[in-house]
């Protein structure tokens, strides 16, 4: 079979994001495939090349993977003219100045979100890859997940009638560290590192709610650290600076009002991680990771409220369950290959650097909000 090579500095694959999803998941897991195929028959074949800070650890990885291409010499690969792409998964401070680097050696460039760690700074990587006329990409993975595409499927078919309103939880208890091991890095809970769950799920929020309902126009956010003091990877104490709890509400372009929980100090009583439950005047949904439910107009119940008795219905039994008429797969390997087809057959893509930066602007206007106490327009971003 004939193939395109596409080579991929990857940077960050020592990281969770990194290693597991872009890397195991989506990456290798293509080539297990034998590329990604395309319909004249041909393929386009990822190539790594891993890119990091540990010359031992990104070894070690690359042994475990039979891979060949390994280098601690970022400077180095981003001049190699042989190198196509580079990706970005590294702690977020750290990315826009890799990002820089790789737009002014002429590369493709794709990253984690959030694009850079301030509005100013994504708007600037969006003009330099304009200018540049390189091909880029955020990841914005979780429109990609098996639920909320079944939760769009009941949008664009018109399920809703009109949408009324949005809630989402997320979260569930990070540990703190000290007499069990956090599941999250601890750069997460300082500020001074770019860490904060406003910066970490806003960018999210801002595109599941811009791609299923439509733009955010205005934010209202409460932000709190609910637990000031964890441990770090080796067991030191540390002061937990940043938020790790946002509570927003957003207004959105048509009325709907979206309100969305975001902890990482809450404990989970949810089908779920995430949870949206999207009510509107013909019919209600609930959309998970994977899952989705529905009640429609016709076959909501009439419940009446009386506390003297106790619940005669099981509420979560009267909701159908959307099929998933299709096999999805993983949510980051599917937005690489769209994005590898961006590259090679300039197919459209609309998850650019721009897009990126609509996230950082939201994650910066709901700290702003919280800090000032108000609620603050979502103002239409232009290059
Ligand atoms: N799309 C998603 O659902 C999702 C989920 C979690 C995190 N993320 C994003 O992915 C990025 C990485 O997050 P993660 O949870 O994988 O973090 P992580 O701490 O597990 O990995 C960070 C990576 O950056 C590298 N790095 C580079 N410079 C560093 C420095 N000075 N200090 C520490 N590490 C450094 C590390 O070696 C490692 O490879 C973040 O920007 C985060 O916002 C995205």
């Amino acid at each position: 079979m004939t193939r395109t090579t596409v080579r991929i500095a990857m940077n960050g694959v020592t990281g969770r994001m990194g290693y597991r999803q872009h890397l195991l998941r989506s990456v290798l897991a293509l080539r297990e495939q034998g590329g990604l195929e395309l319909d004249d028959g041909t393929a386009i074949w990822p190539e790594p090349v891993l890119v990091g800070r540990r010359e031992h650890a990104l070894r070690a990885i690359a042994e475990r993977h039979g891979l060949e291409h390994w280098t601690t010499d970022l400077d180095g690969v981003l001049a190699d003219p042989a190198t196509d792409v580079y990706f970005d998964a590294q702690l977020t401070s750290a990315r826009e100045a890799a990002v820089r680097k790789a737009i002014a050696a002429g590369k493709h460039v794709y990253c984690e979100k959030p694009a850079a760690g301030d509005l100013g700074g994504a708007l600037e990587l969006a003009r330099l890859a304009r200018d540049a006329g390189v091909k880029h990409g955020v990841v914005q993975d979780k429109i990609f997940l098996p639920g909320l595409r079944k939760l769009k499927r009941l949008v664009d078919g018109g399920f809703f009638g009109e949408i009324l309103s949005v809630r989402g939880e997320f979260g569930y208890w990070v540990f703190e560290g000290d007499w069990q091991p956090a599941q999250r890095p601890s750069w997460n809970y300082r500020a001074q590192d770019g860490g904060g769950i406003v910066m970490d799920m806003f960018p999210h929020w801002e595109y599941v709610l811009h791609e299923l309902f439509g733009p955010v126009r205005s934010v209202q956010a409460e932000v709190v650290t609910h637990v000031p003091r964890r441990w770090d990877e080796r067991g030191k104490p540390y002061e937990a600076t940043a938020d790790d709890a946002a509570y927003g509400i957003f207004r959105l372009d048509g009325g709907a009002v979206a309100q969305i929980n975001s902890s990482w100090a809450v404990r989970v009583h949810r089908d779920e991680l995430v949870e949206f439950q999207v009510d509107g005047t013909e019919g209600s949904a609930v959309a998970g990771l994977r899952g989705c439910r529905a009640q429609h107009r016709s076959a909501t119940p009439k419940p009446v409220w009386n506390p003297d008795l106790p619940a005669t219905e099981s509420f979560r039994e009267q909701w159908q369950e959307v099929p998933d008429n299709e096999e999805f797969d993983n949510g980051f390997k599917a937005q690489w290959e769209l994005f590898l087809r961006h590259v090679v057959l300039d197919e459209p893509w609309s998850w650019d650097l721009l897009a990126g930066a609509r996230g950082v602007q939201l994650a910066e206007l709901g700290l702003r909000s919280a800090a000032e106490g108000r609620r603050l327009d979502v103002p239409e971003l232009s290059l």
